[in-house]
């Protein structure tokens, strides 16, 4: 159990999870019904190639990507590599019923091969600096990862549900920005992107089941988790300028989440959602103006001097422009 949850509310909303298990496998087939199963060795293998021109090739493309999109791939990639700690997070909270376990060494292997695609894309794409991809993942694993929002399964599905979609709007931008110079990277990262979706739509569903049964809390943990997404890798050296740079090149930011924000409130119908509690029910008014406060902040960030320059140890020349992308 998480070290700073109420141990009687993390009991009770567990007790709702384990009424909804049947709901629960449903999700899980209708997922395994429609995920694509594909190996990392099947979108990045030069191996029959002894003249090494494929990887030349690539390596020749790679080099003209815009460093705003190497920075982005950086971004993404160290994020999927923090899959030890959110494996962790997600056995903490829900791990012991029998369905979430068959549901969490199933998503586990294939955000797995998310990070090894992409690691083996960066290996053979020459995209960073030797070394510096290792020690920047090494000290992300070695720092730990505690989100402030930890401690409560609806908190943590909120969470899912929200930062699925996020990686998947990021990978997928990430992928558009790339398609011209680099035709390899945009698959790779489309086929991330589509991982992603499905698995938002089963948190997004599994979450609504807890708002559906117990609407007060799951409304209340949805507002405490939905206004500041914490990223989860808030804790790797240089996130906050990587954030930025991906912000600036329109890969993800506050405009970008506000309408995932928007988008997920209407599909669980939050605006009708009619708790018992005048708590909850602030919380609810909170989350529909959400997506409007997003937007003032995306806005404001907007008319900010903008970086011009950016400086990172792992890119091959380190001081790099934001114009590039223009
Ligand atoms: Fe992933
Ligand atoms: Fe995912």
């Amino acid at each position: 159990m998480p070290h700073c949850c109420r141990p009687t509310a993390f009991a009770a909303q567990l007790d709702v999870l384990a009424a909804a298990a049947p709901a629960i496998e449903t999700l899980i087939d209708r997922h395994v019904g429609s995920r694509r199963d594909w190996l990392p060795g099947e979108l990045v293998e030069f191996g029959d190639d002894p003249q090494l021109v494929e990887l030349r090739l690539l390596r020749d493309r790679a080099r003209g990507l815009a460093p705003a999109i190497k920075v982005s791939v950086m971004l993404n990639l160290l994020t999927e590599e923090g899959l030890p700690h959110f494996h962790r997070i997600i056995s903490e909270h829900v791990g012991s019923q029998a369905i979430w376990q068959r549901w969490t060494r199933l998503w586990t292997a294939e955000e797995d091969r998310h990070g090894n695609v992409m690691r083996d894309y960066a290996r053979d794409a020459a995209l960073f600096e030797p070394g510096a991809l290792d020690r920047l993942q090494f000290d992300f694993l070695d720092a730990g990862f505690d989100p402030e929002w930890a401690g409560s399964p609806y908190r943590l599905l909120a969470y899912t549900s929200l930062q699925e979609r996020a990686t998947q709007v990021s990978h997928a931008n990430t992928a558009r920005l790339a398609a011209a110079q680099e035709p390899l990277l945009q698959k790779v990262l489309a086929r991330l992107a589509g991982d992603e979706a499905r698995h938002c739509a089963f948190y997004r569903d599994a979450f609504g089941l807890a708002l559906a049964a117990d609407p007060d809390a799951a409304l209340l943990e949805l507002a405490s988790v939905a206004p500041k997404l914490s990223m989860p890798g808030s804790t790797i050296a240089g996130f906050q300028m990587m954030a930025e740079v991906e912000r600036q090149a329109g890969v993800f930011g506050p405009r970008q989440y506000a309408a995932l924000v928007a988008e997920s409130l209407a599909y669980w119908g939050i605006g009708r959602v009619e708790p018992h509690g005048s708590e909850a029910r602030c919380a609810r008014d909170a989350l529909m103006a959400l997506p409007g406060r997003l937007e003032v902040l995306a806005d404001r960030l907007d008319h900010r001097r903008h970086l011009k320059t950016f400086e990172f140890d792992f890119l091959r020349h380190r001081l790099a422009a934001m114009a590039a992308l223009a």
